[in-house]
């Protein structure tokens, strides 16, 4: 196709000054890959002179399976290079592009297309340049690597798609522009730019007046050193009205909203617990203290088969009933360098007959049960356990063949042999279902008693072996199952017609006595959110945003199957979740003195700015109404939006406070708003979180005391990155937090 304009559009906005003086290098351009580099693509369909859409003489065409890549290799790995053009085109291919070191196994961040470009269409070629100072999702640096190949992999409905003029880049020239100015606090404006702008190009009017700027600080967040922050002090305060802001060629314009009043309450109402800010297999001992993660738990569905004998594990129908060896390693060594990192432990033990025998027998082989729904992509042989039409191959495995047996000696031979010693232990993980997660190892379905036995049986080893760990059971997946069992409503009725958790902490109650010492520390559910925000539409995003009230509102009906189904159980309310409260008045009925956890809970968007703004929320109200203990499913990416909600209260040694102290708001609408305070002493902190998407949120907070604070933030315009400052506070009459954003304050 000749005449297509070939301009680089410049889809990498930030900043970077150029790299080494290189010039850049063709990896493709015409008939065949450039000297030195090689085809290691898979799974393809790949032709290097392709003719029917093209650039010059020809382009590649590709069509890709399955998770299947065009990937090229160049035994000599590249040298730093500023950034990776191509030009594309397909209807808007679902590839990912990854910049791999095979030497280390290393890699770069999954690029998703979209992220590039949303508007790759199959009648043009739409020019890409991915800037490697600034790698989406998060805008983190590329690094240095031995870069040696680029991959660009389909996703789960293969892609089809035209790509020419692959080049490595030497130099990417940014034109200075103002990105945002955003009114902040009682007298900001952070300001993002890229390239090298004029600051004495900033003109502010509030209401028709003029105000002059005072000084400014600019600021580098430390895993996006592309993303450059600038707080500008206004001369007087900020105040309702309209905002207009005028920077370079940019302009931008707000309404300042009437005030909310609010007050922080003096006297601390109880003490946050420590262990909310948890995550599930965090990635490393940074990860740990750059986050300041307080707990992690060793756990998911994968963990019911784990072999500590051998480090084999087995995820059931998450894929394909495969065993394989362990992604995390063994558990006693993940105990080790976790707890090295600062952070406390839960293990969970495996609790069901059996558990991996290896690393690569499978319970469904093609060449026994060849009529399946689906086959593992990256083998074919390797079956879902599914016939065509939904239901359960039959006949049942004989589990002999993947797994070997387990029980509370083995349990027992293990945990006492740990060198490294969990602070907690969960009794296995969501086995109320194990019927279908692990149908090949468990086929029939769990019921009441088979459940508190097995809770009962491993409890009562981890506390003889581990006399100082805490056990967390029974780890249940949902709102359904809190209340009866795979079994059915014929359970309930065979238990006195009552509902599982309170069945269960009753029982775990009487086999205190019986024990003569605690078997459950802490009554330990998961909690999804129910209500469908797959959409992810500006309505799903309000919904997520306010679906965080199920956590704690007694009024919050809830927005999803719950709120409206006929709910089968017998519970008060029960289209009102309102789980916090629920389950700590159903603790103190049932079983005193039992904690509550949440070891798996997720935001439901983890590389969404709604999602890091409802895990601040959550993370809040976790402090605020009691939560013990909870971890995040499953390791968010540090620098995506959920790692972020996690530094905000914790990150680099910041603390958020250990005392909950009390926050009145007028007109409170908890739909749009999320307020939280804390101390550990005389020093406050305020968390705020603004989850209207357009408007600016104002308090006056009179019992705030003015003077210097530590300020973090992220969202709104300004985007996901670690933004923080000193500021000084002479009013707290009129603090302004930007539309979609969270701001950490703390009085220094
Ligand atoms: C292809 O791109 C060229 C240059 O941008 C444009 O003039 C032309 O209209 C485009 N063709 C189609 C079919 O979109
Ligand atoms: C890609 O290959 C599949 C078969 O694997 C075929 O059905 C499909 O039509 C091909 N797509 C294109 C755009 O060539
Ligand atoms: C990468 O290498 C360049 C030049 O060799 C150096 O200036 C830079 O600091 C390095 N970056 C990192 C993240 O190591
Ligand atoms: C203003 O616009 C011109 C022309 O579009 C551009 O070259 C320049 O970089 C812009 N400057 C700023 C500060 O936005
Ligand atoms: C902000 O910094 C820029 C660049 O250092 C400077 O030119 C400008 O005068 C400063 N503005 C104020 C208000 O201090
Ligand atoms: C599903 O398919 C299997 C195997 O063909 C068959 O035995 C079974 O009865 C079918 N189940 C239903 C519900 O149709
Ligand atoms: C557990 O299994 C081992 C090995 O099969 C066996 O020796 C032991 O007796 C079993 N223990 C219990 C409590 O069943
Ligand atoms: C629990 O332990 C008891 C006593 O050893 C045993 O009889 C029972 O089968 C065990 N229950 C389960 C579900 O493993
Ligand atoms: C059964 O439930 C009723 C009503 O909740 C209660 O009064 C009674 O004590 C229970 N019986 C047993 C055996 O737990
Ligand atoms: C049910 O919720 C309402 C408020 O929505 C409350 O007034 C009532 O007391 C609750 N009932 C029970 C049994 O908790």
């Amino acid at each position: 196709m000749s005449g297509v304009s070939r301009v680089k559009a410049l889809v990498a906005i930030f900043a970077i000054t150029s790299v080494a003086v290189r010039a850049d290098e063709a990896v493709y351009t015409d008939n065949a890959l450039a000297s030195g580099w090689q085809d290691w693509s898979w799974g393809s369909t790949i032709v290097y002179t392709a003719t029917d859409m093209k650039e010059g003489i020809s382009s590649i065409s590709v069509n890709s399976t399955a998770y299947s890549a065009l990937s090229l290799y160049d035994p000599t790995p590249f040298p730093t290079y500023a950034g990776l053009a191509f030009d594309i085109s397909g209807a808007q291919p679902d590839v990912s592009i990854i910049i791999q070191d095979t030497a280390d196994n290393t890699q770069s961040a999954t690029i998703p297309l979209s992220a590039l470009s949303n508007s790759v269409t199959t009648n043009n070629f739409t020019s890409i340049l991915l800037n490697f100072n600034s790698v989406p999702p998060n805008g983190v640096p590329l690094g240095n690597g031995t870069w040696d190949r680029i991959t660009f992999q389909a996703g789960g409905n293969g892609a089809a798609y035209y790509i020419d003029n692959i080049e490595l880049i030497s130099t990417i020239t940014i034109a200075p522009e103002f990105l945002s100015a955003e009114p902040l606090a009682n007298n900001l404006l952070a300001v993002t730019t890229s390239g090298d702008v004029d600051f004495s190009t900033v003109k502010v009017n509030l209401n028709g007046k003029s105000i002059h700027l005072t000084s400014n600080t600019t600021t580098v967040p430390v895993d996006n050193p592309s993303k450059t922050i600038t707080y500008l002090t206004l001369a007087s305060s900020l105040a309702p009205g309209n905002l207009a802001i005028t920077a370079g060629n940019s302009s931008f314009s707000f309404v300042l909203p009437a005030k909310l009043d609010a007050t922080i309450g003096h006297s601390a109402t109880h003490s946050i617990s420590e262990r909310i800010y948890g995550v599930n297999f965090p990635t490393s001992a940074s990860y740990i203290q750059d986050l300041g993660v307080t707990i992690s738990r060793w756990g998911g569905n994968a963990v019911t088969a784990y072999n500590p004998f051998g480090d084999f594990t087995n995820a059931g129908n998450d894929w394909y009933f495969e065993n394989r060896d362990s992604d995390d390693g063994s558990a006693d060594d993940w105990v080790g360098w976790v707890s090295a990192a600062g952070s406390d432990t839960l293990l969970t033990i495996p609790a069901l007959d059996w558990v991996s025998k290896d690393a690569t027998s499978y319970s469904y082989p093609a060449s026994i049960y060849p009529d399946q729904e689906a086959f593992d992509p990256y083998n074919g042989v390797s079956g879902d356990g599914l016939f065509p039409n939904g239901s359960y191959v039959t006949p049942v495995p004989d589990q002999s063949n993947v797994y070997t047996p387990w029980n509370t000696s083995l349990a027992k031979q293990w945990l006492s042999g740990l060198v490294n010693k969990p602070t907690l232990v969960a009794i296995d993980n969501e086995i109320e279902i194990a019927s279908n997660t692990h149908q090949d190892m468990h086929p029939d379905p769990m019921g009441y008693d088979e459940e508190l036995a097995r809770v009962v049986n491993f409890s009562t080893v981890a506390k003889e072996v581990l006399p100082d760990v805490e056990v967390a059971a029974p780890s249940t997946c949902s709102w359904w199952y809190y209340w009866t069992s795979e079994i059915g409503f014929s359970d309930n009725a065979a238990h006195n017609n009552t509902d599982f958790i309170p069945w269960f902490l009753a029982q775990m109650k009487s086999q205190e006595k019986t024990a003569g010492t605690r078997l459950l520390d802490f009554l330990d559910l998961h909690y999804y959110f129910q209500a469908d925000t797959s959409a992810n539409d500006d309505a799903a995003k309000a919904l997520r945003l306010r679906m965080t009230r199920s956590f704690w509102d007694t009024t919050y009906v809830d927005e999803s199957w719950i709120g409206t189904d006929t709910p089968q159980n017998t519970q008060p309310n029960a289209t009102i979740v309102q789980l916090i409260p629920r389950m700590r008045k159903l603790i103190s009925q049932v079983y005193p003195g039992t904690k509550f956890s949440i070891s798996e809970w997720s935001s439901t968007a983890d590389t969404d700015i709604t999602g890091g703004l409802v895990t601040v929320d959550s993370l809040g109200i976790f402090g605020k109404y009691q939560v013990d203990s909870a971890t995040y499913w499953s390791d968010p990416d540090e620098t995506g939006p959920i790692g972020l909600a996690y530094w905000l209260y914790r990150g680099y040694g910041v603390q958020f406070g250990s005392l909950s102290l009390p926050v009145n708001i007028d007109k409170f609408n908890p739909d749009t708003l999320g307020i939280y305070a804390a101390t550990s002493g005389s020093k406050v902190s305020l968390v705020v979180v603004n989850k209207d998407p357009s408007s600016p949120v104002a308090l006056a907070v009179s019992s705030l005391p003015t003077g210097k604070y530590f300020l973090r933030h992220f969202g709104g315009q300004a985007g996901v990155a670690k933004f923080q400052t000193t500021i000084s506070l002479t009013s707290a009459s009129y603090l302004v937090v930007p539309a979609y954003t969270a701001v950490f304050l703390q009085q220094k």
